[in-house]
């Protein structure tokens, strides 16, 4: 038999429902594939801890270390999540020539480049199919299935919990509080959900699709994010109006000025197929000339959906070891210009509150046109003394667009910029 030893770095919501798996789906999973998978050890923080799974015969431990370099696991599974002590751990695996199996984005996003190179280093696997998407396989088709296309755009909702709460806040008009509280109290969203609405998780994830799809890295700090927290159910009716969805978009795509990748909330055509998108489920749109556009979309998290992931990447290390060939690495990075955000081309989606006295909109059109931004269409709501003015520009340079907001924001007509959120639409 085909047998391969694996340690477990955590046993929490991914590593419990994986180890409950490899136990439980055993013998499918060996007349399936071949495989005698067999977990070895397990390292947790707290072994006194109740744990929802039998683990009969399997060594539970707080040495990490220990079982890294205990010669009954072949393959290193880390699920324990952060960077610290994940990131010397894995290395330590890489290093010692056991191929690693991972689900962690920050992990990946912050030191991705330098675990890749001492994998290939060792000619062993580093696998992460379930760091970005969950459940949906999407790093095996970006850097694998698709290494042949020149791919153009990436973007994804790449966040279940602010997808949820922005589906809340537009299905239901629920303002953005209760909408986060109601993610809460169904689980999808922690206690601390500072991670996710304000975009740095989605970043984490769009600097690993930007890397993948463009073949350079693009490194965390090259990943500017703004979350949801500023979205209102006022702006969600009024987008839904001028025929849009707003939705948080993790965006990589190779412009003139070189990759570009970013995390921020849209204003996307309702007939979009990531408008479409809704609660807490993941999407992936890849865009490229000959594969026109493809979507991907599933589960993006839960221990049931990442643990199938991360179990496909296990499989594929597995008959890695089996083959007893060096592994040649599934993705070169070489280096390439990385846009500046300033240089980046964006439209936007402005509300105004502004005196309703003739002249207004001649002021705010001269403050864009000095900005070098014209404007594509404009729209207002007249209120006794005060107008709500929607403005919508055509696109030009991220900087641009901030000189325009600020000529605005100093007019005296204008009493108050009261959103501004950029446009994702293919018209230019
Ligand atoms: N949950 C999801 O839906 C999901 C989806 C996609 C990706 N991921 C990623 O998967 C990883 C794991 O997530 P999770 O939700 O399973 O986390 P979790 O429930 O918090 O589990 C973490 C596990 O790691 C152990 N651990 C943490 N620090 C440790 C240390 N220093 N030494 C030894 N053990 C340690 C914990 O031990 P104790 O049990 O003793 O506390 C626990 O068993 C993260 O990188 C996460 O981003 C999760």
């Amino acid at each position: 038999m085909n047998t391969i030893g694996i340690g477990l770095l955590g046993a929490g919501t991914v590593g419990g429902t994986l180890i409950h798996r490899l136990v439980e789906e055993h013998a499918a999973i060996a007349a399936k594939t071949g495989l005698d998978l067999q977990v070895r050890s397990i390292a947790v923080r707290d072994p006194s801890k109740k744990r929802p799974f039998e683990a009969p015969g399997i060594a539970i431990t707080t040495d990490a270390k220990s079982l890294v370099d205990d010669p009954a696991v072949d393959l290193v599974v880390e699920v324990m999540g952060g960077q610290d002590p994940a990131g010397e751990l894995v290395l330590r695996a890489l290093e010692a020539g056991k191929p690693v199996v991972t689900a962690n984005k920050e992990l990946i996003a912050a030191q991705g480049s330098e675990l890749i190179a001492a994998a290939e280093r060792s000619g062993v696997a580093l696998l992460f199919e379930a760091a970005v998407g969950g459940g949906i396989p999407i790093i095996r088709p970006l850097s694998e299935t698709l290494a042949g296309e020149r791919i153009t755009r990436v973007m994804g909702i790449v966040n279940g919990t602010t997808n949820f709460i922005l589906s809340r806040m537009s299905e239901e008009g629920t303002a953005y509080e209760d909408a986060l509280q109601q993610a809460q109290d169904l689980g999808y969203a922690e206690p601390d959900p500072t991670a996710d609405v304000s975009g740095a998780d989605a970043a984490a994830k769009a600097a690993i699709l930007a890397s993948l799809g463009f073949g350079t890295w693009v490194g965390l700090d090259h990943v500017p994010h703004t979350g949801i927290t500023d979205i209102t159910a006022t702006d969600i009716r009024y987008a839904a109006n001028l025929g849009y969805s707003i939705k948080l978009l993790g965006i990589a795509e190779d412009t003139s000025a070189g990759v570009s990748a970013r995390v921020h909330p849209v204003l996307l055509p309702t007939d979009h197929p990531l408008a479409a998108i809704r609660g807490a489920t993941n999407a992936i749109f890849i865009e490229g000339p000959a594969i026109d556009e493809l979507l991907f979309a599933g589960p993006g998290a839960g221990g049931d959906p990442t643990a199938t992931a991360v179990l496909g990447d296990v499989i594929d290390a597995a008959r890695e070891i089996l083959a007893g060939a060096q592994v040649a690495p599934r993705i070169r990075f070489a280096p390439s210009e990385l846009a500046d955000f300033g240089s980046v081309p964006t439209k936007w989606y402005v509300r105004l509150e502004v005196a309703d006295e003739p002249g207004v909109l001649a002021q705010i059109a001269a403050a864009f046109g000095e900005a070098a931004v014209s404007i594509k269409s404009v729209w207002q709501e007249g209120t006794d003394d005060e107008a709500t003015l929607l403005i919508v520009t055509h696109r030009a340079k991220e900087t641009q667009q901030q000189e325009a907001l600020e000529r605005v924001r100093n007019l005296d007509c204008v009493n108050r910029v009261a959103a501004a959120i950029r446009v994702e639409s293919d018209e230019s």
